[in-house]
């Protein structure tokens, strides 16, 4: 069974929407946490630990959320949902992506900031608070901004990094109290790695004194064409470069991928091959077998 594989192949759960915030908190103060507790029970139970994602985003918020206005209003849900969610599970959760995905170039926004309620209401000001909040919630846990897109040799990628660093420097003027970059790594195997860039804005962003996880990698696939074989063979080259890469600059205190087998990802709602065939992006085929992208992930986790 799928999730009895979770436990022998990983340490590290992911809720994929549990505690996001339409979940968590559909309606003004109404919290619902039974699936995000039966997650929590559940890792305990396989000495697994849980990775906390998300409680900022411009996405998967509730009706309510999305129709705050007022920057008193918005910024009493904040409060609320972040005090609640973050006590709750105090000990429980290994790092949580507080904000999630605050950069959005195409936005046209000044800082290259994303068009969200958040930054609508609150202003750029609510990344900062909303890590002030996190950490007034739990001292200790690591606090964590994820964000995408950041791999390539391309002018959207270059354009996120440099966004992204201007952000991760303003948060440290400030004081901000963020401990680590959550690098989503959702790779495209059919792009090229920009190897100095990517290096030497992990190196600016250690720099700077934040800690590197990785949070959401798969490989797509969708324009690699050849045997199952020869697909599968070049995410994990892919993934060997982009893990050299992320090594060379700091071990990241977590790898942890979106999924677990190629019978279940949600590129396969957004990507579809030429040839009709499923993606194969992540370290277990459809039938859970382990592929080279399995061995690749191996290698590094023993370093
Ligand atoms: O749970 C409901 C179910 O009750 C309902 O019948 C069904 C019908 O649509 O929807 C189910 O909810 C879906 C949910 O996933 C759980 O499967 C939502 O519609 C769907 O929008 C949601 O998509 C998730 C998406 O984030 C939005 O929350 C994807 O699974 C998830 O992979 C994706 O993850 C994001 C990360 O959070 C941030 N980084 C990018 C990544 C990929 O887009």
């Amino acid at each position: 069974m799928l999730l009895e594989r979770f436990a022998t192949e990983a340490n590290i759960f992911v809720p994929e929407s549990a505690l996001k915030w339409n979940q968590t908190e559909p309606q003004p103060g109404q919290f619902d946490f039974v699936e995000g507790d039966s997650i929590a029970a559940y890792a305990a139970r396989k000495q697994m630990v849980v990775h906390g994602h998300t409680l900022v985003w411009y996405a998967a918020i509730p009706q309510w959320v999305s129709q705050l206005t007022s920057e008193q209003e918005a910024k009493a849900a904040l409060e609320r949902h972040i005090a609640v969610e973050v006590s709750r599970y105090r000990g429980k959760i290994w790092a949580w992506d507080v904000v999630n995905e605050p950069i959005e170039p195409d936005d046209d926004l000044e800082n290259s900031y994303r068009n969200s309620v958040w930054l609508r209401s609150l202003g750029p000001n609510y990344i900062d608070l909303s890590f002030r909040l996190a950490r007034a919630a739990d001292q200790r846990v690591p606090l964590g901004l994820s964000e995408y897109g950041i791999e390539y040799a391309t002018r959207t990628s270059r354009r996120r990094r440099q966004a992204l660093l201007t952000l991760l420097q303003k948060l440290r003027d400030q004081n901000t109290p963020i401990d680590c970059l959550a690098l989503q790594s959702h790779l495209d195997a059919g792009q090229v790695l920009d190897h100095v860039e990517l290096t030497s804005f992990l190196r600016d962003v250690v720099k700077l004194g934040y800690r590197l996880l990785i949070t959401e990698l798969d490989v797509n696939d969708v324009k690699i064409r050849g045997t199952d074989r020869e697909r599968d063979a070049a995410v994990a080259r892919h993934l060997d470069e982009y893990l050299d890469i992320v090594f060379s600059v700091q071990r990241p205190m977590s790898i942890a991928t979106w999924g677990l087998s190629d019978r279940s990802t949600w590129l396969r709602e957004f990507y579809k091959r030429a040839d009709g065939s499923p993606l194969r992006p992540l370290p277990l085929d459809a039938d859970l077998n382990r592929k080279p992208m399995w061995a690749v992930l191996a290698r590094y986790m023993a370093q």
